[in-house]
């Protein structure tokens, strides 16, 4: 079996009280107003985080870039309550405390409240819920972007994209709109692993989601990628397609060219489910429907047409094509919800 010799940074004693403590030093921990409000996006990775270097901080053994989705996101509101214990809610709904996704948030206010505060949270997602699109890189950002407020911290984007990633690892990418590159960091602390913006607007570029399949995904995101580092040959060579791509994205970015930002992001996404196929056990998120929609993606690359795609962890894609193409490709994929970019 092969083994990362990165587990030695696993075994680091750093926490997420730790990293809380040393970026909210001075700052209060009672809440400054009654109740609070924010939005994040949803991010797409155009070059993925796969796979830590630190578990508990959410640490990642490279970097990433992703385009955030506009409009689509989760609007979090807080508020503080009397109460024993945190009353939640995910679109309009009651979410039992015993239910993960409760137990998830509990833990995670837990690093910020003092004492007994109990909160009541009001979770909205504008994306479809049978999207299969990792709302939780938004929910986590919407949700230090309202702590924020309530606590009247006034951290700095770059110190929300830290705290964020406490929560899920990308959500330190989903802090701002646009593309985001979330650098790697060295440190052991994690404190120079978060989100940067890169400030370039392409008004051309489109993102379509083709969802195929809304069922709960079998294996979690975070499971995978562990049993992907420990066990996969093909990972060994992760790093270094990551650090190409990475440059060839960048590149394409700002030299606005499409084509070499379809064809890196197409090739990364596929090299990302390479890595999990050799792993073992295997983990495969394609169906039969993803597969199909790859072939004709391609077939329509053929005929000329500037259609590429990225996947992550579940079977649906995501479609990048130019603005000039959106009709075209309207008519090969009806079924497909465009987002604002
Ligand atoms: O941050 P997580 O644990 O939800 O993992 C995200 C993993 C991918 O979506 C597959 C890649 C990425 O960079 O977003």
């Amino acid at each position: 079996m092969y083994r990362a010799s990165h587990d030695l940074y696993a075994r680091c004693a750093m926490n997420k009280q730790d990293t809380v403590k040393l970026l909210l030093k001075n700052k209060s921990k009672i809440p400054q107003q009654a109740s609070a409000k924010a939005f994040a996006p949803v991010n797409i990775a155009l070059c993925k985080y796969w796979g830590k270097r630190n578990q508990e901080l959410n640490l990642p053994l490279t970097s990433s870039l992703s385009i955030s989705l506009g409009t689509k996101g989760t609007t979090t509101e807080i508020l503080c309550i009397d109460s024993y214990q945190d009353e939640i809610t995910l679109n309009q709904q009651p979410i039992a405390a015993s239910d993960d996704f409760s137990k998830k948030l509990s833990a995670f206010l837990n690093l910020f409240r003092d004492g007994k505060q109990c909160f009541r949270i009001d979770t909205v997602n504008t994306v479809p819920v049978a999207a299969g699109l990792a709302s939780s890189a938004s929910g986590f950002a919407a949700l230090v972007l309202a702590l924020d407020q309530l606590f009247q911290w006034q951290c700095t984007p770059q110190e929300l994209s830290i705290l964020a990633r406490l929560g899920s690892g990308s959500a330190c990418r989903s802090l701002w709109q646009g593309f985001v590159e979330w650098q790697q960091g060295q440190r052991e602390d994690g404190l120079d692993s978060h989100g940067v913006p890169i400030t370039i607007q392409w008004p051309q570029l489109c993102i379509g989601l083709l969802i195929m399949s809304s069922d709960k995904k079998a294996v979690s995101s975070r499971e995978a990628m562990e049993i992907t580092r420990q066990t996969s040959i093909l990972y060994r060579a992760w790093p270094e397609q990551v650090a190409h791509d990475l440059v060839l994205i960048k590149n394409a970015i700002t030299q606005q060219n499409f084509v070499a930002l379809g064809c890196a992001a197409e090739n990364n996404a596929l090299a990302m489910h390479a890595t999990m196929l050799a792993a073992n056990p295997a983990i495969c998120y394609s169906q039969p429907q993803t597969l199909t929609a790859m072939q004709q993606i391609w077939q329509l690359r053929q005929q000329g047409l500037a259609i590429y795609f990225t996947q992550d962890a579940g079977p649906n894609l995501k479609l990048l094509f130019q603005r000039k193409d959106l009709e075209t490709v309207k008519n090969s994929f009806p079924a497909l919800d465009v987002c604002e970019i």
